[in-house]
């Protein structure tokens, strides 16, 4: 007799093809609706299976879930690269694997970067609501404007893969590059962006400023009224990593008072019940986290996924084992 296939829990809705691929070597549950699934839910979903295959929009893996889990989980895999939404200590200490989707998401979230830079300059925001509403009446030489892009400083902090992608493509726009991470990264992939060991040092340097490091307790909450009074006068902030890398409060208050010349997100803090606050900011480019939201990149992180979850059960070291 056939061994019987691992017993699997997909807790949001998958492109076709994975849940194809998926529903052929496991018992699949998936969630046809795609409801974001309450905790509740998820623990009984969980019961009796062998994975979890969750997103980063999955509330309670980094507070408590893991504790609760059926010990017949041996496998969490999550559909992102950023893994903050996950307590590794807790899924190690109970011998749960846990892998991510990185790489695959690269290039879409670069161009994501570029279109928040863009967006944020040039008003793709207003601009677009003027045309929308029907109050284009005029083209004015004067009013609104926005800002150049091209030529001008670039800051990234966290030259890891994506930064490193926004780089290259940052040089298309001639753009002067800098960037801060913990350690200088090897010549050819810095592209000749200079290394500030000190990010306050690299911030006089940042016309835009873009976020592109992963969200941990050192990084939460470091773009905050401190960090911001060291940008030059108008400078422009953007962020297609992780909201609560960004304290809201001193963001908004810089981009009310003008200080701040704009900013482009794409990513949240408790997302997507964002801050209201930046709905009726003018000077704000807003996207939902669009970052991988490309169907070939979904669909290779969901392809990534399940490699990490069928070399698992295969008895081979899933790729991009984090535990
Ligand atoms: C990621 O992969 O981390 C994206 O932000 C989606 O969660």
């Amino acid at each position: 007799m056939a061994p019987a296939l691992p017993r699997l829990l997909a807790t949001r809705r998958l492109p076709q093809e994975v849940e194809t691929r998926l529903g052929a070597a496991y018992q699949a549950q998936f969630n046809a609706d795609d409801h974001p699934m309450s905790e509740a839910e998820i623990l009984e979903g969980a019961e009796g299976k062998d994975a979890l295959l969750i997103t980063s929009m999955d509330k309670g893996f980094a507070t408590g879930i893991i504790a609760k889990l059926p010990p017949s989980v041996k496998i969490i895999a999550t559909f992102s690269v950023g893994h903050e939404h996950v307590d590794i200590a807790a899924a190690r200490s109970r011998n749960i694997a846990v892998t991510n989707t990185p790489d695959v998401l690269t290039n879409a979230t670069a161009d994501i970067t570029l279109l928040l830079i863009l967006g944020a300059a040039r008003g793709a925001s207003w601009g677009e609501r003027m045309v929308r509403e029907n109050r284009w009446d005029s083209w004015s030489l004067t009013e609104p404007l926005g800002y150049d892009v091209t030529g001008r400083r670039l800051g990234i902090l966290g030259l890891g893969r994506i930064g490193q992608a926004v780089a290259r493509r940052a040089q298309a726009f001639d753009m002067e590059l800098h960037y801060h991470n913990r350690r200088p990264v090897a010549p050819d992939l810095a592209l000749g962006a200079r290394y500030h060991a000190d990010l306050f040092d690299m911030l006089p340097y940042c016309d835009f400023l873009s976020i592109n490091c992963a969200s941990t307790p050192e990084t939460r909450g470091i773009v905050n009224e401190k960090l911001i009074a060291k940008l030059p006068r108008g400078a422009i902030i953007v962020n297609s990593a992780r909201g609560d890398i960004v304290d809201d409060d001193a963001l908004i208050a810089n981009l009310k008072s003008g200080r701040l010349a704009a900013a482009g997100l794409d990513v949240f803090r408790n997302e997507p019940k964002i801050d209201p606050r930046y709905r009726s900011l003018d000077n704000v480019f807003l996207l939902p986290h669009l970052g991988s939201a490309t169907r070939d990149t979904r669909v290779d992180m969901g392809m990534r996924a399940a490699d990490n979850l069928d070399a698992f059960f295969a008895g081979a070291r899933p790729r991009d084992l984090l535990t």
